[in-house]
């Protein structure tokens, strides 16, 4: 990452007098998307469970200001119509959603990519991801529609989530005019499932694996990884990083791997933009490795309940959505 500052001039009406102030900028690093040609910042912004005050549209704006060019939300979170809050009048956002596993017969999909369009106030989605498989509804169905939606110029790219190695070749076994970009799983320093077999699958197929909660849904700042964080803060000190900023830097040395912490305050979102490009050296990956065989957590959806539910029709069922929607979180 690179630092650069320009000089702010504004005027401030309440107070009658202008505000002359450095500003900081900061160059995320990019990496390409699929094999699309295009690249996107490595780190993005998440924005599940995210409130739904000024505070958190100013904290995405402040990412977005600092070089941190991209969002991602889903119809289940209730979070794209902040997200269309912080991106209004924004140029050149990378903005990824998702539809849910209970929307994916055809016109359900077409259905549900309107409805995202309209509340994120935007014509074209950058990204557009099957939140998770649903065997009860063909896939062949679910990606004609994704097809047609990049026909009619309302997506530009199709994503997976939560599928597995298996799963991500079906699915692009039945696109005809398109290839799979990305697949949103989660990874972090405290769950590496992925490692087993789909993170090998994306390198191999150029998908680009988007890891979700990186920090383990919060996990990560728990009293019972105190000795893990302490560990990485020393690790850190020496590069002037902090614990939060290692376990990105290691995440982000994986490839082809991307990430979008979620954070709610403009401090954690700098915070985490500024992981972007800082270097961990041979040793301390290695420390690392031998840290994480120490300290580890379930998955948020462990494997097998995984690929249990992804034969049922729980997604559908209101427990959850619930879930999903991560209601209780305020402001
Ligand atoms: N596709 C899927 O099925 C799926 C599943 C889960 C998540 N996701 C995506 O991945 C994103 C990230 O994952 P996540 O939301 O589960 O959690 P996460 O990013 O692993 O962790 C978020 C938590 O970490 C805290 N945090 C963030 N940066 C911090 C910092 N620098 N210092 C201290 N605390 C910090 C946040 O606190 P504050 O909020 O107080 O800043 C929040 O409590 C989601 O928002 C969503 O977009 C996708």
């Amino acid at each position: 990452m690179c630092f650069s500052s320009f000089l702010k001039v504004s005027f401030i009406p309440s107070r009658g007098n202008f505000y002359i102030g450095w500003v900081r900028c900061l160059t995320v690093k990019y990496k390409e998307l699929g094999r699309t040609g295009e690249k996107i910042p490595e780190i993005g912004m998440g924005s599940w469970q995210l409130g739904h005050g000024e505070g958190q549209v100013e904290a995405l704006r402040a990412g977005l200001d600092a070089g941190c060019r991209f969002i991602d939300t889903a119809e289940i979170y209730q979070t794209e119509d902040v997200v269309g809050r912080a991106i209004k009048g924004k140029k050149d956002v990378f903005v990824a959603t998702k539809v849910w596993p209970s929307n994916l017969h055809y016109d359900d999909v077409i259905r549900a990519c309107d409805a995202s369009l309209k509340r994120l106030g935007l014509k074209q989605v950058d990204l557009y991801q099957i939140h998770w498989p649903n065997k009860t509804i063909p896939i062949e169905e679910t990606m004609a529609a994704m097809e047609k939606l990049v026909d009619d110029g309302k997506i530009r790219y199709i994503g997976l989530s939560n599928f597995s190695a298996k799963e991500m070749q079906e699915a692009q076994d039945t696109l005809k005019r398109n290839t799979v970009v990305s697949n949103q799983v989660e990874y972090s320093v405290l769950v590496r499932d992925v490692e087993k077999e789909l993170l090998a699958a994306c390198k191999k197929e150029h998908v680009t694996l988007i890891a979700y909660s990186p920090f383990g849904n919060g996990a990560f700042f728990e009293p019972r990884f105190a000795p893990f964080v302490e560990a990485l803060t020393r690790i850190g000190a020496a590069h002037g990083k902090s614990a939060s900023q290692v376990a990105i830097a290691w995440l982000l040395e994986k490839d082809p791997v991307v990430t979008i912490p979620k954070a709610s305050s403009k401090e954690h979102v700098l915070e985490n933009i500024e992981a972007s490009g800082f270097k961990l050296t041979r040793e301390e990956l290695a420390a690392i490795d031998e840290l994480c065989k120490k300290y580890k957590k379930s998955p948020l959806v462990p494997l097998h309940l995984g690929s249990l539910l992804k034969h049922t029709t729980f997604w559908h069922g209101s427990i959850a959505k619930r879930w999903m929607e991560g209601r209780g979180k305020k402001p």
